[in-house]
């Protein structure tokens, strides 16, 4: 059923635009000191905004960017000039998303296995995050794979959760992405790393369905198919033939747009992977493109580094690294030009 939502609908066009992507900086207070701290940043509301104002006001980004994923403290934060954020990126053409969820915790009597938290209280927070422009939310769950997990308990946990947030997204003109990352961690090779993402991603979707969720008003946002970062490594096309196999195995062809997290790849790996998926699947049932935080933003936030001197470089690196993805998502990119 494709529910009459004239807001969804508009939403998933424009975030789904061809040859554009999502730039995921909604990293959490904690996410976002530990990517500073190496920098000597000190983290504070002050240095959070100018980042993101940084960010965020980079001349051109709409040409590659669609939405940008927000945490809720940046959707309520006002530039230098006392415009607020989600104004700022109004005014680049670019749509504002808002991470929804309240972030991990362990799940119960399952060893290193986690849950997410959130859904109390989501309705009412929904509604907050419309009024102040998001139109887009994120939910995050993670599975770990070792030779006995991700177990039955966490597949159900996190697949319910999923499906629950997606809907309630749904319910109030949000389009949600749904996220479920299958984390790098681990010596799983290639294979178990296939066999895992298909479970998981079948687990999903029959959660999806189970709650309702309109399928061609979500955007999915998985790992790529890539072995443990324990194992030895795969070629980018392996990667790319694994990862688009279990994508047709489980993805239904009414989800408009797959946008994959990078996970913690090098900037330009995680550029070649999209490229060579691109360039593989001739009659793509989805648009297949990026949301990606730490290879859209690594390079930049390094050179940055707190000092305003450098914006504009680290702007011009922002820039140049999400025209690259840009081009991935065509099939178009030259490894010649990193
Ligand atoms: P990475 O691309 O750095 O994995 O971040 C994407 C994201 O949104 C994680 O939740």
């Amino acid at each position: 059923m494709i529910e009459n939502d004239s807001a969804l609908n508009a939403t998933i066009e424009a975030l789904t635009a061809r040859g554009k992507g999502i730039l995921a900086a909604d990293e959490s207070l904690k996410t976002i000191q530990k990517r500073f701290a190496p920098l000597g940043i000190d983290c504070d509301d002050t240095s959070r905004r100018d980042y993101r104002e940084m960010l965020f006001s980079a001349p051109g980004l709409n040409q590659y960017i669609s939405g940008v994923i927000l945490y809720e403290e940046t959707l309520k934060q006002k530039t230098v000039q006392d415009l607020p954020l989600p104004q700022l990126l109004k005014q680049a053409q670019i749509l504002a998303g808002i991470k929804v969820d309240l972030g991990l915790i362990d799940l119960a009597t399952h060893s290193c296995e986690k849950t997410t938290q959130g859904l109390d209280g989501l309705d009412a927070r929904l509604k907050e995050f419309k009024n102040l422009g998001a139109s887009f939310a994120k939910w995050r769950a993670v599975f770990t794979i070792t030779s006995t997990q991700p177990s039955q308990a966490a597949l159900f946990a996190n697949g319910l959760a999923l499906a629950r947030y997606a809907r309630i997204c749904q319910d109030n003109g949000i389009v949600p992405i749904v996220e479920p990352e299958i984390l790098m961690e681990g010596d799983h090779d290639l294979a178990r790393s296939a066999e895992i993402t298909e479970q998981v991603l079948n687990s999903v979707f029959g959660l999806l369905r189970n709650q309702n969720v309109c399928l061609e008003q979500m955007i999915l946002k998985p790992s790529m198919v890539i072995p443990g970062e324990k194992a030895a490594c795969v070629s980018v096309e392996k990667v790319a033939e694994a990862t688009l196999k279990v994508l047709l195995r489980t993805v239904p062809a009414a989800v408009p747009s797959i946008n994959f997290l990078s996970g913690g790849q090098p900037e330009a790996l995680a550029t070649a992977h999209l490229n060579a998926m691109n360039q593989q699947l001739k009659h793509a049932p989805w648009n297949l493109s990026f949301s990606y935080g730490r290879a859209l933003q690594h390079s930049s936030l390094t050179h940055w580094a707190g000092k305003t001197e450098y914006r504009q470089q680290a702007q011009t690196i922002l820039l140049k690294r999400a025209r690259l993805n840009s081009q991935a998502c065509l099939g178009q990119y030259s490894a010649s030009e990193e």
